[in-house]
């Protein structure tokens, strides 16, 4: 297990932090008393349980009479004969009741600009949007792929899509043409929704012309429509008959739009990530069961009030930017910040000015951010947090990644002022939202422990013959019964599904989540170890090794490539490549001027977040005498640390000491 040897933190840990009283007093599950409540209920009578809550929390159009389906496990149906619009329950339902003229997003712009829409805004403008793809003939069913830079459009066509039961497939504005191209000719979309460019760090960068560039590749020949957002104002190339101005595709459309309802496992999206082997899997979503869990986690582990202000700042282009920016805060008639920047621009304090810009209640990010803000305020006191009103915080949310206790520490006190609960929320791309985290005002907290799992949700840990191992005793995460919110397949490979996470060798009922993970022997506390697979996770995003691998075996001058991840102080994992060209192995400034050639090839194959961070040159790789590449050695050689395992199975143990040498 790649991660066991770098996240022991957790296991040590004995500083334990209950949540504050007066938290406690308000919170939407107060205590822990109330929380067991939950997990009996749901032991208990566990489709009653879903039902009720489904009930409670979605506005259904027709009413669901059957809870689960597992004729067809794993591919589980939940509230399959009940109908819904996913959009209606963000948007109309606000209109209903009493949010009509409430905040429903706080656009923050890169250069600190903001624009604000009220729920009735926002649902006119959906609706618009809506009819507006109606009117180039998109409908229930087609695919959609929206490459947009976040803003109160990117968060609109999602929602327009699901307002006329079109999945969408969002792809993340950094990833390449080729890669978006992928995902075009994967879920054989009918249009692209996308914008001129999008602003980072105070600079331009393009989308249309990555848009071109992908389309142009060929293969695309589903695509009809390319729908283009002004942002920035600049320079795009135009195809006739193929490209339209987002304004004149729905400026002058009604702004009512009769929402399309549709079955609860109708898909509303497909999200591309990435696995162990092969190419990114569409993780398919339905619509009532996830929209449940988006809700009730809003109000379970975010214990959202109607005067929060609540801030995730992920991009729309990955899950948390789709269930805690796109639906939850929608479906709970949130007020949210939807934030387009970087954490470091115009400098490293920009968080927390914003938090204290709009009042910010509720802040979500990843430990990746957190760790290069600490670093950024040890070098620069004026954008410590303490520089800044964060009074206005209640609660701090960590995902994407395990946080490292030193970090957790860091967030607890100068940015929470030892006031905030944090929830350390594990979840994944495929379980549509979290699956253990604490409370916030119930679960103790413990420092780089995620603690314990959501109530109805049946995580455990077992050893590689699917069998329940002791707590204190590392092994496999998984969960045992199937949820509403869990991915319903991958798109075009049902095979895939099946075998990648209901695996035979566990028996072939238990969700395999990839990660390994311990629980402590006296609290049961989860502490996740790692992934057990070839993903690697660089500050919080997910990438597959043979991914890498194979975009740099692309490149004319490479032979042969392994890829693996070394601990790094920011980015938790960093990307290590050993390369064999197909010229003699390169040394000094000749091996330097290549690594930065193959990194470049990588960050146009993929995007720049898979742009490998160091490169190493050998005449060969270690491989077994079988040819099976060890990358066991290599995970200890990408650390410049010594080998104590047995080599005596290598082929060629000479190589060794040439892959030691950084360049
Ligand atoms: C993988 C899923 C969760 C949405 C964003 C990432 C790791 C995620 C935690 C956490 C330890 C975590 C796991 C998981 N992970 N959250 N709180 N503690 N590890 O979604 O891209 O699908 O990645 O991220 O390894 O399997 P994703």
């Amino acid at each position: 297990m790649a991660g066991t040897e770098t996240q022991q933190d957790g296991l040590q840990e004995n500083r334990v932090f209950n949540p504050p009283a007066d938290f406690t007093a308000h919170a939407a599950i107060a205590g822990m008393d109330a929380y067991n409540t939950l997990c009996a209920e749901a032991a208990a009578d566990y489709e009653g349980f879903w039902a009720r809550l489904a009930r409670e929390t979605v506005s259904w159009h027709k009413p669901f009479t059957k809870t689960l389906n597992e004729s067809e496990a794993p591919f589980y149906k939940w509230f399959e004969d009940g109908e819904l619009n996913v959009s209606y329950n963000c948007l109309d339902r606000n209109l209903e009741n009493g949010n009509a003229d409430k905040t429903a997003l706080i656009f923050e712009a890169d250069d600190g600009k903001v624009t604000t829409a009220t729920y009735r805004q926002l649902h006119a403008r959906v609706c618009q949007f809506a009819n507006g793809l109606k009117s180039r003939g998109i409908k229930k069913g087609d695919r959609v792929v929206i490459y947009m830079p976040m803003s109160i459009e990117g968060v609109a066509a999602m929602q327009a899509c699901a307002r006329i039961g079109a999945t969408h497939s969002v792809v993340f504005g950094g990833f390449s043409a080729k890669s978006l191209q992928d995902r075009i000719i994967d879920a054989g979309a009918v249009a692209v929704i996308t914008a001129d460019e999008q602003m980072r760090g105070g600079k331009p960068l393009p989308l249309k012309a990555i848009v071109d560039e992908a389309l142009g590749m060929g293969g695309c020949d589903t695509i009809r429509d390319v729908i283009v957002y002004k942002r920035t104002g600049g320079n795009v190339a135009w195809t006739e008959g193929r490209d339209l101005w987002l304004h004149d595709v729905i400026d002058g459309q009604a702004d009512q739009c009769e929402p399309e309802w549709v079955g609860a496992e109708h898909p509303l999206f497909i999200l591309y990530t990435s696995g162990s082997t092969g190419t990114p899997k569409g993780v398919q979503h339905s619509s009532g069961g996830y929209l449940l869990w988006a809700a009730q986690t809003m109000k379970w582990t975010f214990d959202i009030k109607p005067n929060d202000v609540f801030w995730c700042t992920a991009d729309i282009g990955w899950i948390t930017g789709h269930t805690y920016v796109a639906y939850g805060p929608l479906a709970v008639g949130a007020t949210q910040v939807v934030f387009e920047g970087i954490p470091t621009f115009p400098h490293a304090g920009r968080f927390w000015e914003t938090i204290a810009k709009h009042k910010v209640s509720i802040f979500y990010t990843a430990p990746t951010a957190i760790r290069s803000l600490i670093k950024a305020s040890d070098t620069d006191a004026k954008v410590h947090p303490k520089n800044f009103d964060l009074s206005s915080l209640r609660l701090l949310g960590s995902v994407g990644e395990p946080i490292n206790p030193e970090a957790w520490m860091w967030y607890y006190k100068n940015v929470g002022q030892e006031r905030c609960p944090i929830v350390d929320t594990f979840w994944q791309t495929e379980t549509g939202g979290h699956m253990i985290s604490p409370m916030p005002g119930a679960t103790p907290m413990v420092p780089g422990s995620c603690t314990l799992p959501l109530p109805g949700i049946m995580a455990a840990i077992v050893d590689e013959a699917g069998q329940d191992v002791p707590n204190g005793q590392g092994g496999i995460l998984v969960v045992k019964r199937p949820w509403p919110s869990m991915i319903r397949t991958i798109w075009g490979n049902p095979e895939r599904f099946k075998s990648g996470y209901f695996p035979p060798e566990l028996g072939g009922t238990l969700y395999l989540a990839g990660d390994g993970a311990v629980r402590n022997k006296d609290t049961g506390n989860f502490t996740i170890t790692g992934r057990i697979d070839d993903v690697l996770n660089v500050s919080g995003h997910r990438m597959g090794t043979m991914e890498i691998e194979s975009a740099l075996v692309a490149n004319p001058l490479v032979a042969e490539a392994a890829v693996v991840g070394k601990p790094d102080e920011t980015t938790g994992e960093a990307i290590c490549a050993f390369v064999v060209l197909k010229r003699a192995r390169p040394t000094g400034d000749e091996a330097k001027q290549l690594a930065q050639e193959l990194r470049n090839w990588v960050g146009k194959e993929i995007g720049p977040i898979a742009k490998p961070k160091e490169i190493r040159f050998g005449d060969n790789l270690p491989k077994t005498r079988s040819g099976k590449i060890m990358r066991r050695l290599l995970r200890v050689l990408a650390k410049d640390e010594q080998i104590t395992q047995d080599i005596s199975t290598l082929e060629n143990p000479a190589i060794l000491e040439q892959l030691k040498q950084a360049i």
